[in-house]
C-alpha cells in the first residue's frame, strides 16, 4: 500500500522507499535492522514502486540502494524461511514470486543503477544484477551464501551471474560461497566502478544525471539493444523499431539545433 506525497512513497510497512525528483526514481531497501535483507512483501512494494514510477510517466533512470552505510541488501530475509521456503514446494511458490519481481526489473524500460553500499549478498547480489549498471563503495562486499545455508542458488540468478562474470568466476562465487571486497568484484567484471564510500552517492547521481538529460529515445534504443545482443536470435524487428524511433524523433533535431547553436539539448522523448 502506498502513501504518496509530491513524489514520496513508501511500500511493505515502509520497507521500501521510492522518490521521484527531476526525472530521477529512487528505491531505497529499508530493512536496516536485518542488513535490509529482503523479505516477500518487500518484493511486492518494489514491483509497486515500479509501477507508480511507469505511471508518473517522467521517471528517465531509477536508482535501487539500501538505507544505511551497512548494505545494500543482504540476502533473503532467512528469518522468514520456516514458512516461504520450507521445503521444495514452499520454494517453487517462492521462487515464482521473488523471480517475477526480478524479471519486472529486468523488463523496466529505463536504466536502473544498483548503488552498492556494504553487504550485496544472495539476494541482494540477484538484485543488483538485474540492475543495468552496479556502482559500489570501496567497502561493499559480495558474496552468494547459498551452498553455506544448504540452499541452490535460482536459475535466473544464476543466469545473470553467468552473463556478468562468466562460468569460471560464477563458479567460484557459487562453490565457495566466499564474500569478495569490491576490488576483486571490480576485477571479475561484477561491477561497473568502485568509488570510495563517501563518494558513492555522488557519484551515482552524477551518473543517473547524465543518462537522465540524454535523449530518452537513444537511451532506450541502448538498453534495448544490448538486451538483445544477449539473446541467441536477437529481436530484429523490435531492433529497427527502436532505432527509427531515434532518428524520426523531435529530439533528433533538437540534438543537431542544440549542436549547432553550441548550447545544452533539452530533450522530451519524443
Ligand atoms: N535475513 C534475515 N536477517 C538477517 C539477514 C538476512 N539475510 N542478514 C542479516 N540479518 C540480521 C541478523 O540475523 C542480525 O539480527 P539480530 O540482530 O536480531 O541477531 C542482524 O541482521 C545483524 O546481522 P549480524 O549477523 O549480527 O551482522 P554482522 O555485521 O555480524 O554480519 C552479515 C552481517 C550480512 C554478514 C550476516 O548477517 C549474514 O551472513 N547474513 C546472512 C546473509 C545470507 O546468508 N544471505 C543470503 C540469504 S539466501
Amino acid at each position: 500500500m502506498a502513501g504518496e506525497t509530491e513524489g514520496t512513497a513508501d511500500y511493505a510497512g515502509g520497507r521500501v522507499l521510492a522518490t521521484r525528483s527531476d526525472g530521477i526514481g529512487r528505491v531505497v531497501f529499508n530493512q536496516p535492522d536485518k542488513h535490509n535483507a529482503m523479505s516477500v512483501a518487500m518484493w511486492d512494494g518494489l514491483a509497486a514502486a515500479l509501477d507508480a514510477f511507469d505511471s508518473a510517466g517522467d521517471v528517465r533512470v531509477v536508482v535501487l540502494t539500501g538505507a544505511g552505510e551497512r548494505a545494500f541488501v543482504s540476502g533473503a530475509d532467512i528469518s522468514e524461511f520456516d514458512t516461504t521456503r520450507g521445503d521444495a514446494e514452499a520454494q517453487r511458490a517462492y521462487h515464482r514470486l521473488t523471480s517475477a519481481g526480478r524479471a519486472r526489473l529486468a523488463g523496466f524500460g529505463r536504466p536502473v543503477i544498483a548503488e552498492i553500499r556494504g553487504f550485496c549478498l544472495g539476494g541482494g547480489l540477484g538484485i543488483a544484477m538485474q540492475a543495468d549498471l552496479r556502482i559500489a563503495g570501496a567497502g561493499a562486499v559480495f558474496g552468494i551464501p547459498a551452498a553455506r545455508l544448504g540452499i541452490a542458488y535460482g536459475f535466473d540468478m544464476t543466469q545473470a551471474l553467468t552473463r556478468v562474470v562468466g562460468p569460471a568466476e560464477a563458479r567460484m562465487l557459487l562453490y565457495t560461497a566466499a564474500r569478495i571486497e569490491a576490488a576483486e568484484a571490480l576485477r571479475i567484471g561484477l561491477v561497473n566502478r568502485v568509488v570510495e564510500d563517501a563518494a558513492l552517492e555522488a557519484t551515482v547521481a552524477d551518473i543517473a544525471r547524465a543518462i537522465a538529460d540524454n535523449a530518452p529515445l537513444s537511451v532506450a534504443a541502448a538498453k534495448l539493444i544490448v538486451a538483445e545482443c544477449q539473446h541467441a536470435e536477437p529481436d530484429q524487428t523490435a531492433v529497427e523499431a527502436a532505432i527509427a524511433a531515434c532518428f524520426d524523433s523531435a529530439d533528433y533535431l533538437e540534438g543537431r539545433a542544440a549542436f549547432r547553436e553550441k548550447r545544452r539539448p533539452r530533450f522530451q522523448g519524443r
